[in-house]
């Protein structure tokens, strides 16, 4: 075995690094609250780029705030191996969602230094900005930038539930760059997540070798009613926007049993007005997330779903406005990263699979212009977006050793 074969990554100093940018944004129990762009973001990221700098990475950060350390290689005419993720939560998210993949990439960067070894083409660790589209919708707004999938004026001009933009938001945190996003070329892209369902570990497979991610579309949903008062109000008549959400909601579930076994559909936000106990709910927001693998079917099921609310608002008396405010179909990852991925796995003797990611990544939006892949290892009982969401520091080292040496390999080799 050569030097650089029996190359590996510190899993303790990677474990103590993801167990440091947690404690930045605490969450009540026992995870994260490091929303997009919030003072904790920030923190997170100054965190970041402070332990990049002290392996003597050089920074560079977009215009969407996306950051790049880098590591220079022999050649640095070359499009560098890029890797990374991102540092935002949910609102009760985990440690390891997105944290993984960014502390994962600097793991690599901090082996390679330590051990001197300076690669053909150069090797960055990203952090790409907003990923979750919690606080801003859509999601993956950055990387989506980055790809062409998103004019840069509309991101900036995203807003949150108090109408803070993107752009303002960017400025005040110090992480709008001057590089115009997209610009950074990436000659490859690898990001290593905790998979966030449960086929690894049921199948008992230490990485998961991601071929590509499914198709998702994301709805505003609008009823409006009549609010009126609760007490004199006939049953008969009633315009009530709540009880035709109620049904809405039910009806997504059903929608997405209709497309077993694959499909997915939630409800996952609702603002009811006027919000009190002896009005009638005169107007309610919701909004709608369905997924699926098969981009036709995923076109079926948005037809289903348009058809049904309006059935269920005309039932109810109630009027809606229904905004699809995200399309996003599935994707395939590159053959030459996937084949990265799972000869690196295998040369490390993990046990592994490949598998289609369910949840939606960066890595989806960028490798529509770039070659990518991503790397899978198990959290228990499959639990995401939690701040239960917890993962085995030796599936997470494993991981880690897999994207070390993907990267390696890619650096030495590009994708055609
Ligand atoms: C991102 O976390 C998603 O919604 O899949
Ligand atoms: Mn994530
Ligand atoms: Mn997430």
């Amino acid at each position: 075995m050569s030097e650089q074969q029996s190359l590996r990554v510190d899993g303790q100093r990677l474990w103590d690094s993801i167990m440091a940018l947690a404690e930045i944004g605490p969450g009540q129990h026992g995870g994260s609250c490091r929303l997009a762009l919030t003072d904790e973001d920030r923190e997170g990221r100054d965190l970041f780029v402070r332990w990049c700098k002290d392996i003597n990475c050089s920074i560079e950060i977009d215009d969407m705030g996306n950051i790049f350390a880098r590591r220079e290689g022999r050649d640095n005419s070359l499009a560098p191996v890029v890797a990374g993720s991102h540092l935002d939560t949910q609102p009760h998210g985990g440690k390891f969602d997105g944290i993984y993949g960014v502390l994962a990439a600097l793991e690599v960067l901090r082996t390679l230094s330590d051990n001197d070894i300076t690669t053909e083409a150069p090797l960055e660790a990203v952090v790409w900005t907003n990923e979750e589209g919690s606080r801003f919708a859509p999601a993956m707004i950055a990387s989506g930038v980055y790809a062409g999938l998103f004019e840069k004026e509309y991101a900036w001009s995203r807003a949150d539930s108090e109408g803070k933009t993107i752009g303002d938001e960017l400025k005040r945190i110090g992480y709008m760059g001057d590089v115009s996003c997209s610009q950074h070329a990436i000659g490859a892209l690898l990001e290593a997540h905790i998979e966030q369902g449960p086929i690894l570990e049921a199948q008992q497979n230490q990485v998961g070798v991601v071929i590509g991610g499914q198709g998702q579309k994301w709805f505003d949903l609008r009823l409006r009613g009549q609010d009126s008062h609760a007490g004199s109000t006939p049953m008969p008549g009633r315009r009530d926007a709540l009880v035709a959400a109620a049904e809405i909601i039910s009806m997504v579930r059903t929608l997405a049993l209709d497309f077993a076994p694959h499909a997915v559909a939630t409800v996952g936000e609702m603002s009811v007005q006027p919000n009190s106990r002896n009005t009638i709910p005169g107007e309610v927001f919701l909004t709608i997330d369905i997924r699926n693998p098969d981009e036709a079917e995923l076109s079926r099921m948005a037809s289903v779903l348009r058809a049904c609310v309006i059935d269920c608002v005309d039932k109810n008396g109630v009027e809606c406005d229904l905004d699809e405010i995200w399309d996003k179909p599935p994707v395939k990852f590159h053959a030459d990263c996937i084949a990265a991925v799972e000869n690196a796995t295998r040369d490390l003797g993990y046990s592994h699979q490949q598998i289609v990611s369910g949840a939606g990544h960066d890595a989806c939006q960028v490798c529509l212009v770039a070659p990518t892949s991503m790397i899978f290892v198990p959290c228990a009982g499959g639990l995401s977006h939690n701040e239960a969401e917890s993962a085995e520091p030796a599936d997470l080292e494993a991981g880690c050793n897999v994207l070390l040496h993907a990267m390696l390999n890619l650096a030495d080799r590009r994708p055609a």
